[in-house]
C-alpha cells in the first residue's frame, strides 16, 4: 500500500500551505540575496505555525534565522503577546531578516540576537522557560542545543528540529559529519524519557518532541 509520496506532498502544499504575499517576497528575497538555499518549505513553515498555534506557545526560540522566512511563519502562530527570540550568527543575514521581519509586520513580536547561538543560549536562559524551540542551524550542533532545549523548555512544551532526514541520507550507512550528527540527535529525542517524540515527514523531516509534564 503506497503511504506518503511525492504526488501527496505536493497535494498537501497547494491546498494548505498557501504563504500569502509577505511570505512569498521574503522566501524570492532570500534567493534574490543569494543565501544558501536551506530555507525551510511553506508547508515545512505551515506546519511551523501550526504547531506553534496549537500549543499555545507565547514564547518561542529559533536557533539560525537565515533570512526571517521560518521567523515569520513562527511569529505569526503566535498569539496576542507572543514573542519570538530568534539567533543568527552571520550579520548580513541578520539584517536581511530584519528587513523581512518588518515587511510581514511582524518586527514587533521578534528579537534577533546576532552572535554564536553557543555562547547566547545561555545568556537567554533567564528569560525562560520557553514554550516552543525551533533548532535549524549547524547540524553538529544538535547535540548542545539539545541540551540547551532540555533546560529551558517548559513542560508541555514542544521542540522542532529541521532537516531530521538529512535529505534522505538518514537511513544509508555512515554519511558525512552532519548526518551522522543528525541521527544520534534523532535517537537521542527518541529514547529520552521526558520526551515525547517522532518526525514529522515533509520536507525534509521535522524531528518533534513535546516535554512530559514533571512526574
Ligand atoms: C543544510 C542545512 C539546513 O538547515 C538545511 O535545511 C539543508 C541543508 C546543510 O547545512 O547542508
Ligand atoms: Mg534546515
Amino acid at each position: 500500500m503506497p503511504t506518503y509520496n511525492d504526488a501527496l506532498d505536493e497535494y498537501v502544499r497547494q491546498t494548505f500551505a498557501g504563504e500569502g504575499d509577505a511570505l512569498r517576497r521574503i522566501r524570492l528575497g532570500i534567493e534574490a540575496a543569494g543565501l544558501p538555499a536551506i530555507t525551510i518549505r511553506p508547508d515545512e513553515g505551515r506546519f511551523l505555525q501550526f504547531m506553534v498555534a496549537a500549543t499555545a506557545a507565547k514564547l518561542a526560540v529559533e536557533i539560525g534565522t537565515l533570512g526571517g522566512y521560518s521567523g515569520t511563519w513562527i511569529a505569526s502562530g503566535l498569539g496576542d503577546g507572543g514573542r519570538l527570540i530568534t539567533l543568527e550568527q552571520v550579520p548580513a543575514r541578520a539584517e536581511l531578516a530584519r528587513e523581512h521581519f518588518r515587511m510581514a509586520g511582524v518586527a514587533d513580536r521578534v528579537e534577533l540576537l546576532v552572535g554564536d547561538a553557543h555562547e547566547l543560549l545561555p545568556k537567554l536562559s533567564p528569560a525562560g522557560p520557553f514554550d516552543f524551540v525551533f533548532i535549524d542551524a549547524e547540524k553538529e550542533g544538535y547535540q548542545a542545543y539539545l541540551d540547551w532545549t532540555l533546560d529551558n523548555l517548559r513542560p508541555g512544551g514542544v521542540l522542532a528540529a529541521h532537516n531530521a532526514f538529512r535529505g534522505g541520507a538518514i537511513v544509508n550507512p555512515d554519511g558525512d559529519e552532519a548526518t551522522r550528527a543528525i541521527r544520534q540527535f534523532n535517537l537521542r529525542l527518541a529514547r529520552q524519557p521526558d520526551l515525547i517524540s517522532t518526525i514529522y515527514p515533509a520536507g525534509d523531516g521535522m524531528a518533534l518532541a513535546v516535554k512530559r509534564p514533571a512526574a
